[in-house]
């Protein structure tokens, strides 16, 4: 038993590093503050140039507005949501809504609550300032990275709950996991190696957790179209609303500031993962666990 119990502890230190991995570069201006020029974001109405956003892009969450943004949850939206935003009889889960997910301090919310949604206060929604906004994104986006963390999903003893067959079926389906996987090549014996808790871990985090993709693992390539230049490709070094830098093939450093005319295409073979994580389901996650652990 206290064995288990260290290997949670290792596994949620583990996870709260990849998920911090995940997440890009502080917006300029320090944490917490909103990136300059505001908006951006899917339906942030700024063009869209997060319209391309992924795992290299995450809110990093900043912990002192979140505690802010805690009491204004408490005050205006916990009745309906519930005490870790997982949902209520009045309101729909936020830690899995796609809404949460895509949002990026504030971009998504910002314009629900301008546009009106109820308050425990009976006041209007668009009296919320966008420092308040931010300070309750910041506070769903701790939600999320708890709920990760602290998760029934990564306790050894629930993880092979599920159904094995079920899980077989959405791996060749629904899942898409035969994509780019096979059962018979690359991730045959896969049951073998890792233990259930590791299997959900790599499936949802494949990415190594540290340095630069470490020893031999697949890079995230990026293709830069300046207006009026010729395309660049190279290993991506950094991306944000705002810049975008690679390294070519001879390893030479090129950097961009980002405008709608200049073309970023991001390649990154760890986005369907990433993409996973807005799409499973608990359910789908036991089963595909139990799946995998069946391939010994
Ligand atoms: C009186 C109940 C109630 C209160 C209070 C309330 N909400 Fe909601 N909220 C809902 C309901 C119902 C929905 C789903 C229907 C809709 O989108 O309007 C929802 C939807 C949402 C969504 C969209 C979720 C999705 O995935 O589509 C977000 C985000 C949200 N609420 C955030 C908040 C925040 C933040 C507060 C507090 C500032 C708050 N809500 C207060 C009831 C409430
Ligand atoms: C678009 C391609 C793609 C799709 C779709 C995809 N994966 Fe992966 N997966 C990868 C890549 C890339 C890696 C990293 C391993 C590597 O570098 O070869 C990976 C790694 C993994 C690993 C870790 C393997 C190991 O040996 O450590 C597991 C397990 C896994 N994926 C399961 C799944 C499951 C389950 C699904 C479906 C829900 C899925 N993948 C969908 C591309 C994909």
């Amino acid at each position: 038993m206290p064995d288990s119990v260290a290997l949670w502890v290792r596994r949620a230190a583990l996870i709260g590093m990849v998920a911090g991995c995940l997440g890009a570069q502080p917006p300029a201006g320090g944490p917490g503050a909103p990136p300059p020029g505001g908006r951006g974001g899917r339906g942030g109405g700024g063009g869209g140039l997060l319209a391309q956003a992924g795992a290299a892009d995450k809110q990093v969450v900043d912990e002192e507005a979140a505690e802010r943004g805690k009491k204004i949850y408490a005050a205006e939206c916990v009745n309906c949501h519930g005490n870790s935003a997982r949902g209520g009889q009045n309101g729909p889960d936020l830690v899995r809504s796609l809404v949460v997910l895509h949002d990026r301090y504030g971009s998504e919310l910002g314009p629900i609550l301008k546009k009106g949604h109820p308050l425990q206060s009976g006041a209007p929604s668009a009296n919320l300032n966008s420092t308040q906004v931010q300070e309750l994104s910041h506070f769903l986006h701790a939600r999320v990275g708890d709920t990760l963390r602290t998760s029934p999903l990564f306790h050894a003893q629930n993880v092979l709950t599920g159904d094995a067959k079920a899980g077989e079926a959405w791996f060749n389906g629904a899942g898409k996991c035969s994509q780019c996987h096979s059962v018979t090549a690359d991730l045959k014996g896969i049951g073998a190696k890792y233990d259930p808790v590791d299997m959900q871990q790599k499936f949802l985090f494949p990415k190594p957790a540290f340095g630069r993709g470490g020893r031999g693992a697949k890079q995230t390539m990026v293709t830069v179209t300046p207006p009026s230049g010729p395309a660049v490709t190279g290993v991506l070094d950094k991306i944000d609303d705002f810049n975008v830098s690679l390294r070519d093939k001879d390893g030479e450093y090129h950097g961009w500031t980002r405008t709608p005319q200049l073309k970023v295409k991001v390649d990154d073979p760890f986005q369907a993962h990433a993409d996973l994580l807005e799409r499973i389901s608990d359910k789908n996650m036991h089963d595909i666990t139990a799946y995998l652990e069946t391939l010994k």
